[in-house]
């Protein structure tokens, strides 16, 4: 009986620690800011498998290495090298968990969420995820591998 007990505590101390990692993503040219981390949940493993009629919380934590009234952010899926735009809820960083004018030197974490339409089909794409700020230089991009699924 012990054992089983103990195995359960490993296990969810595991379960614990794998929640807990942070995301191995690509910097595609953050050059306005530096990305400290990119979580997208629920995503356990990669590629994210997503899942149709579902939405994932995006959440990027990243500093500021500049001054900017606003801030702009676009969604591509790249396919065999050509970007295709994905659309999200609100594309103003502003309205996205980051308050505006952004300051330079600051923490800021982006708040979105990434719906999965139906008519999307079902493939492996490249997620990249910009944030643009006055000048169109990315406070921060990257890029995610994930599975588009039923
Ligand atoms: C976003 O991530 C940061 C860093 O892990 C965390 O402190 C913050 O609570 C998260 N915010 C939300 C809304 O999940």
């Amino acid at each position: 009986m012990e054992t089983v007990y103990r195995l359960l505590a490993a296990l969810l101390a595991l379960g614990a620690l794998c929640e807990a990692e942070p995301m191995k993503f690509r910097d595609c040219g953050s050059t306005a800011g530096k990305i400290i981390q990119v979580d997208v949940t629920p995503c356990p493993t990669l590629p994210c498998v997503l899942h149709k009629g579902k939405s994932y919380a995006v959440n990027v934590t990243f500093t500021s290495k500049t001054s900017s009234q606003t801030s702009v952010a676009a969604v591509h899926g790249i396919l065999s090298g050509v970007p295709i735009p994905f659309s999200i809820p609100n594309s103003d960083g502003c309205k996205s968990g980051i308050r505006c004018p952004i300051r330079n030197n600051q923490i800021y974490h982006y708040i979105n969420y990434l719906p999965v339409k139906n008519e999307y089909p079902s493939i492996k794409v490249v997620v990249e995820w910009e944030l643009k700020d006055e000048n169109d230089k990315d406070l921060f991009c990257w890029r995610l591998p994930v599975q588009i699924a039923n």
